[in-house]
């Protein structure tokens, strides 16, 4: 499985990217206005230090606009990924975009049909919010199981990338689902090391190591 991370951040990009743990970056309008500045030079920095896919999105609305800001998008770097959203212009989006062979990611997919359309269209990801589901009482994790039942039965290419996590366990779940990627903020992906067994474990081998050799 690989693990993307879910932020525009460069301190949290390089500090993961130690931790061997970036495979990809997902960014989104929300997550570069957060980091103020001129949101172009941001996106190219995280191209430059990034060498595997990092999703942009577009802002338009109609295909047209979808396609030309993607077109100015995929000059930023060659790893650059179009996030389209799951409306029905972005289906023309995705389809035009997919047909010139530029990488798309069709994102706020909320539904298994919507995932289905999103991968009939030639998108490279879909990327269903597992998070903002179960917020509002619906199972995510159900979700991600649909999406690959119909996509093997098909035998679609396009790869579910589980986005909107909030916890470890929708990692793990989706590991076990065989989701092919999840998009991960900073601070879950830290949580992923982190089991207090381990810390209260190594604390004694240390003191035990420590009386021991004094
Ligand atoms: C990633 O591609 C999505 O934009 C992101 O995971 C959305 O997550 P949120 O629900 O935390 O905003």
């Amino acid at each position: 499985m690989e693990f993307f991370l879910d932020t525009a951040n460069i301190d949290e990009i390089r500090a993961a990217q130690r931790q061997g743990l970036v495979d990809g970056v997902t960014t989104n309008p929300t997550l570069l206005s957060r980091e103020g500045g001129d949101w172009r030079k941001q996106a190219k920095r995280i191209c430059e230090i990034v060498s595997g896919p990092v999703s942009l999105e577009v802002v338009g609305t109609t295909a047209e606009d979808m396609v030309r800001e993607a077109e100015d998008l995929v000059g930023f770097g060659p790893n650059v990924v179009i996030k389209i959203p799951m409306i029905a212009e972005g289906l023309v989006a995705a389809k035009t975009l997919s047909e010139k062979g530029i990488k798309t990611n069709v994102t706020l997919v909320f539904s298994a049909m919507q995932a289905l359309l999103a991968a009939k269209a030639g998108a490279t990801y879909v990327s269903p919010f597992v998070g903002r589901l179960d917020a509002i009482g619906h199972d995510g994790m159900q979700l991600i199981e649909q999406i690959r039942t119909i996509f093997d039965n098909y035998e679609f290419e396009t790869k579910i990338l589980v986005a909107s996590v909030r916890d470890p366990m929708h990692v793990q779940d989706s590991a076990l689902i065989g989701a092919d990627v999840a998009t991960v903020p900073y601070k879950v992906i830290q949580q992923f090391v982190k089991h207090p067994l381990t810390d209260t474990g190594l604390a004694q081998f240390l003191k035990d190591w420590e009386q021991f050799t004094e």
